[in-house]
C-alpha cells in the first residue's frame, strides 16, 4: 500500500509516497481502507521537528490523526463492527503513526460508525478538532448570559466545532478572525466579530471572563491583560515547560492558565455525534486528492481557509 512518511524534518517538501505492506491487524483492532484524512497543525508542528521530546526523531515518520474508510477487515475480539461498514476513527499514536495511508490498522475503540448523513471528508475532519472543542467546552464551565468569551483565532476545524457547541450557551462569544472568516462566524454563532488584520483585541478595552487561543500566537503571558481578575486562558497549543508551571502557578493566581489536550474517545464521540444530528455543521474547506498530497499540506499550512482541509485516497 502508499503511505505518505519522511525521512527528515522540514517542509512540506519532505513528504513522500512509500510502498509498505498492508498493516497486519492485532485481535483488538480494525483493518480500514482509508478514503480520506484530514490535516491538522499538530501534522506540521511535528514534521517540522518541533515537538521533538514527544515525537522522537526517528525515521521515516508517517503523518496525520484523523480518518475516514471502509473496514475491511477485523481482529478476533472486535465485535460491533462488520467488513463494509463506514467509520471513523483516530490512530493510536499519533506523535509515531499516520492516518495518511491507504489502510491503517487502529484499537476498534478509535473507530466509530460514520453517519449515513455526512461524507468521508467531513467524517475524517471531525475526532481531533471535535474533541478538543468538546474538552475546552468543559473547562469554561458554567457560562450564564454575563460571561464575555473571545475565541482568537475561530474559523479553523478547531473554532468552527467550538463557536457551534457555544451557540447552545448563553453568554457573549466575540470571534476573532481574517475578514474571510467572519461570515462564518456570525453563522456559527459569534455575537461579536474582530478582524484581526485590522485591530488589534489587545489594544481595546474589553475584558472577558474565558479567552482561548488558537491562532497559537496571543501566549498567557499577554492574554492576561485583556482577561478579568478571575478569568480563564485556554491553551491548546502549550510549550512543554506550560504545562508544568500553569499547574502550579495557579495556585497562586486568580487568572488560571488551563491546558487543553485532545483525546478522542466514545465519550467525546458520541457527544459529537449527537450534535451532528442537531445541526452542527462540518465545513471542508478544499479536498485533494492523494497525488496532490504537497499541496494540500502546503495548502493549509499558508491559512486562509475555514474549517478543514482534507486529503482524498482512491
Ligand atoms: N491541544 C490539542 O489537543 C489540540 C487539538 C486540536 C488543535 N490544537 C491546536 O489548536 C490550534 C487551532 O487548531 P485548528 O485546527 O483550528 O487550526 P487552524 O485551522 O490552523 O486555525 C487557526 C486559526 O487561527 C487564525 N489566526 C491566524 N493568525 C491569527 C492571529 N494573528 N490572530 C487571530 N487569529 C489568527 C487563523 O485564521 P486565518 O487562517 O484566516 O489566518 C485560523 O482561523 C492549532 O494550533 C492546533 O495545533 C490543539
Amino acid at each position: 500500500m502508499k503511505a505518505i512518511a519522511y525521512k527528515k524534518f522540514g517542509t512540506a517538501d519532505v513528504l513522500e509516497t512509500i510502498e509498505q505492506p498492508k498493516p497486519f491487524i492485532q485481535p483488538d483492532q480494525v483493518l480500514v481502507r482509508v478514503k480520506a484524512f484530514s490535516i491538522n497543525p499538530l501534522d506540521w508542528k511535528i514534521r517540522k521537528g518541533e515537538m521533538t521530546l514527544m515525537s522522537g526523531s526517528k525515521f521515516p515518520k508517517h503523518t496525520g490523526t484523523d480518518f475516514a474508510g471502509i473496514v475491511e477487515d477485523l481482529g478476533a475480539s472486535v465485535s460491533g463492527f462488520q467488513s463494509g461498514d463506514e467509520v471513523f476513527g483516530v490512530v493510536k499514536n499519533l506523535m509515531k503513526e499516520g492516518a495518511s495511508a491507504e489502510y491503517v490498522a487502529v484499537p476498534a475503540s478509535l473507530v466509530w460508525k460514520k453517519p449515513s448523513g455526512i461524507s468521508f471528508a467531513e467524517a475524517a475532519s471531525i475526532p481531533v478538532v471535535g474533541t478538543a472543542a468538546i474538552i475546552a467546552l468543559q473547562k469554561m464551565g458554567t457560562i450564564n448570559s454575563q460571561t464575555r468569551i473571545l475565541v482568537n483565532g475561530a474559523t479553523g476545524g478547531f473554532g468552527m466545532f467550538l463557536l457551534q457547541l457555544l451557540k447552545q450557551h448563553v453568554g457573549h462569544v466575540t470571534a476573532v478572525t481574517s475578514a474571510k472568516g467572519a461570515e462564518h462566524a456570525k453563522k456559527w454563532g459569534a455575537n461579536t466579530v474582530i478582524d484581526y488584520t485590522k485591530e488589534n483585541v489587545l489594544a481595546k478595552q474589553t475584558t472577558y471572563d474565558i479567552v482561548i487561543d488558537l491562532s497559537g500566537k496571543m501566549g498567557y503571558k499577554n492574554a492576561r491583560q485583556i482577561m478579568r481578575s478571575k478569568a480563564l486562558f485556554l491553551n491548546p497549543t502549550p510549550k512543554p515547560v506550560e504545562m508544568l508551571t500553569s499547574f502550579f502557578r495557579n495556585f497562586f493566581t486568580g487568572k488560571k492558565h488551563v491546558v487543553i489536550l485532545s483525546s478522542p474517545s466514545n465519550k467525546y464521540t458520541d457527544l459529537l455525534l449527537h450534535a451532528l444530528k442537531n445541526g452542527l455543521q462540518v465545513q471542508v474547506s478544499k479536498v485533494f486528492p492523494f497525488a496532490q498530497f504537497k499541496e494540500a499540506y502546503q495548502y493549509a499550512e499558508r491559512g486562509g481557509y475555514i474549517g478543514k482541509v482534507v486529503v482524498e485516497t482512491n
